[in-house]
């Protein structure tokens, strides 16, 4: 019996040719495709969820690959179709790659080299003081923010109390701190799809900023990796379970190794800019994501 797979890509930054080259393959497979599948048109009655016409429950895997568009309804019902059949990534990973505290939990539990953290309630604010004798210097995160929006460098003792009242105000539940890790200002963005390596590349924080986030005007180039930053991005894909990841690597100048800063469940495809400039992986990914989604509905 053929297959039929739901899909929920982003349109941007050439997403929608990505779609239909994928949506080629896969039919060149025998898979059928449902594509632009949002789940903020999904109803559910009783036991059926629909989005139109279509009934969620036949479809054999869901690929869900927007971050730009998510809403919390469309996360809560993710949850329920993951229990129905195969997705990409899985809940379960899709929850911890949005999450920088669990993602740096996990990837700590599992031995994988991260940036060391600290996570307390807010009312424990003193907690983090002890932190600041030991690290010197540390960067305040929203636990599911993007883009660099949102981190502090906390520089000094005196940084912190300032920032405090206001962190305070701000109506938090918690703190979550990490170490600011001594490095040039350059990372590495490591995708891997179903454990294998795909591209690599690089970013360079703009003059003086010590964020490498294209959002807060970084510029992406070529770079070559090398074994210990893919074994590395291997691991760090493997430990939080996504069969996709973009994982950002810097090196670290003090301890002089590489550690992750985070894994990215939606990793962008190359932008057709960014293909002239030379980033060439995408078909490479395309053809290892259609092979998974085959396997994973074949098996
Ligand atoms: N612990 C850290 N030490 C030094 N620089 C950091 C640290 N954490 C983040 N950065 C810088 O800030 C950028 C954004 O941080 P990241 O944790 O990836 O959050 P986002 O989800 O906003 O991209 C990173 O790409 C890196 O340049
Ligand atoms: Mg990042």
């Amino acid at each position: 019996m053929s297959k039929t797979i739901g899909m929920w890509m982003y349109q941007n930054g050439g997403g929608t040719q990505i779609q239909e080259k994928m949506i080629y393959k896969l039919k060149e497979r025998g898979i059928n495709t449902i594509a632009d599948l949002n789940l903020r048109y999904a109803v559910a009655k009783d036991e059926k969820m629909y989005i139109h016409d279509t009934l969620i429950n036949n479809l054999d895997l869901f690929f869900s690959y927007n971050a730009g568009e998510q809403t919390q309804y469309q996360v809560y019902l993710y949850k329920i179709i993951d229990s129905l059949m195969p997705t990409i990534n899985s809940y379960d990973a899709f929850n911890i790659t949005e999450d920088k505290f669990l993602t740096s939990f996990t990837l700590k539990s599992k031995g994988v080299n991260s940036t060391d953290f600290r996570l307390c309630h807010r009312d424990d604010a003193l907690y983090l003081k002890n932190f600041m004798h030991e690290w010197k210097k540390m960067v305040y995160k929203p636990v599911d923010g993007w883009g660099g929006i949102g981190l502090t460098k906390i520089e000094n003792e005196a940084t912190l109390d300032v920032l405090m009242p206001f962190l305070n105000q701000a109506d938090l539940r918690f703190f979550y701190v990490e170490k600011f890790i001594d490095y040039d200002n350059s990372d590495f963005r490591v995708d891997i799809v179903d454990g294998e390596y795909i591209s690599c590349y690089g970013r360079r924080a703009p003059k003086d900023s010590w964020k490498t986030n294209v959002t807060s005007g970084g510029s992406v180039f070529l770079r070559e990796p090398n074994d210990k930053l893919v074994n590395l991005a291997k691991k760090a894909a493997a430990a939080v379970g996504a069969d996709i990841a973009g994982v950002d690597i810097i090196y670290d100048r003090e301890k002089e190794e590489y550690v992750v800063l985070e894994v990215n469940g939606i990793p962008a495809f190359a932008t057709p800019e960014q293909e002239k400039m030379g980033l060439n992986f995408n078909d490479k990914k395309i053809d290892l994501i259609v092979n998974m989604i085959e396997r994973k509905v074949k098996g």
